[in-house]
């Protein structure tokens, strides 16, 4: 299984809408395809959207090379595109991040280059995005898995597995390394209304790994907590500010306030792509709002009236004062976070 993979100058993507039903690769040969497939969730999780929309910008100027460009209006249809790609979702900041990135590859090749000179950059940048992002979750389970110090049953919401990164996964990764270690006795696995990731996704990922896991709807979370049946939570995130306040799936909030009602370490895998450095709080984090039939309609069947007003943000933002610590692949950040993200920044430099 691969989440997403280069070869022959084609992206290809395992289809996340329809796991874990089948198990069917979309092959991307345009820049196009792949925006549709992070428009769609064909390809989702931050870490995975980021690479994904790295690979496009390859595809874009491949395709730029029939039309004999010379170099600033290469640079110009290469924004353009990029300028396209950071319009497919709004939230998680490795889109922009991995955008930005590429953007600055193309702008460093000289005035004297040509389109395969900047294809051959641009790939190689893709390809480091790509490899980069999984042995930074390599060494984020290292850093997450010394949290764990005893058999533990955690609670985890939507996917932040292989299936959201290139390999591996952040809050899985974490998961993964210290179930290894003998410290993960069960993870409770909450399904994720509306497009249940983490029943479709969470739970098949770690069937397959033979990770002993429990699926729960949504609403069970607290009475799970309640009941001594967790002793930790673990998420990923889409966007973290300067503050510590982390953007991930709609419901992860709610987890949050049940865990601090119940004395349970609230802990975020995120790699530092997921940081954005230029916000103070949370609440500058823009948070995306999906089509109405996501609620109408479950599995498939229309649940709902007619008509019915629906409110459908696909992120929520859980304030710093409920996060216990966040993992990142340098370390693990405490409170202070002001203190503890601005060190991080100086490494990011
Ligand atoms: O809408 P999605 O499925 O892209 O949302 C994904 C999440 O919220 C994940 O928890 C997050 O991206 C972390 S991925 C390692």
């Amino acid at each position: 299984m691969h989440t997403l993979d280069w070869s022959n100058n084609c992206l290809s993507l395992i289809n996340q809408t329809l796991l874990p039903n089948e198990v069917e690769y979309i092959e991307c040969h345009d820049w196009q395809r792949v925006a549709e497939a992070i428009r769609r969730l064909e390809v989702r999780g931050a870490p995975a959207i980021g690479a994904a929309a790295a690979f496009a910008m390859v595809l874009g100027a491949k395709e730029l090379r029939q039309q004999n460009l010379n170099m600033p209006e290469l640079k110009e249809k290469l924004t353009q595109i990029a300028d396209a790609l950071r319009k497919t979702r709004p939230t998680a900041v490795n889109l922009f991040w991995a955008i930005d990135r590429m953007l600055t590859v193309v702008n460093q090749v000289p005035e004297t280059a040509n389109t395969q000179d900047v294809i051959a950059a641009l790939q190689e940048a893709a390809l480091t995005i790509s490899e980069q992002d999984k042995a930074v979750n390599e060494q984020m389970a290292v850093h997450g898995a010394s949290l764990f110090t005893a058999p533990t049953a955690v609670l985890t919401h939507c996917n932040a597995g292989a299936l959201a990164t290139v390999a591996v996964g952040t809050a899985l990764g974490v998961i993964r390394k210290a179930w290894k270690q003998g410290n993960i006795t069960q993870v409770f696995a909450d399904e994720t209304r509306p497009l249940l990731q983490g029943a479709r996704l969470t739970a098949w990922e770690l069937m397959q790994d033979n990770i002993p896991v429990t699926l729960i709807t949504d609403n069970m979370a607290g009475w799970v907590m309640k009941n001594n049946m967790v002793q930790a939570v673990i998420v990923g995130a889409d966007r973290i500010a300067l503050n510590g306040d982390v953007a991930n799936k709609i419901g992860t909030y709610s987890v949050a306030v049940l865990a601090k009602e119940h004395n349970i370490p609230f802990y975020v895998a995120a790699p530092s792509s997921t940081f954005d450095f230029t916000i103070s709080s949370g609440d500058d984090i823009p948070i995306e709002e999906r089509s109405e039939s996501e609620v109408t309609s479950f599995g498939g069947n229309c649940v709902a009236p007619t008509g019915v007003k629906v409110f459908n943000p696909a992120f929520d933002v859980t304030p710093h004062s409920l996060v216990s610590a966040i993992i990142t692949e340098y370390g693990i950040l405490r409170s202070p976070y002001t203190e503890s993200i601005k060190q991080l920044k100086q490494y990011c430099k």
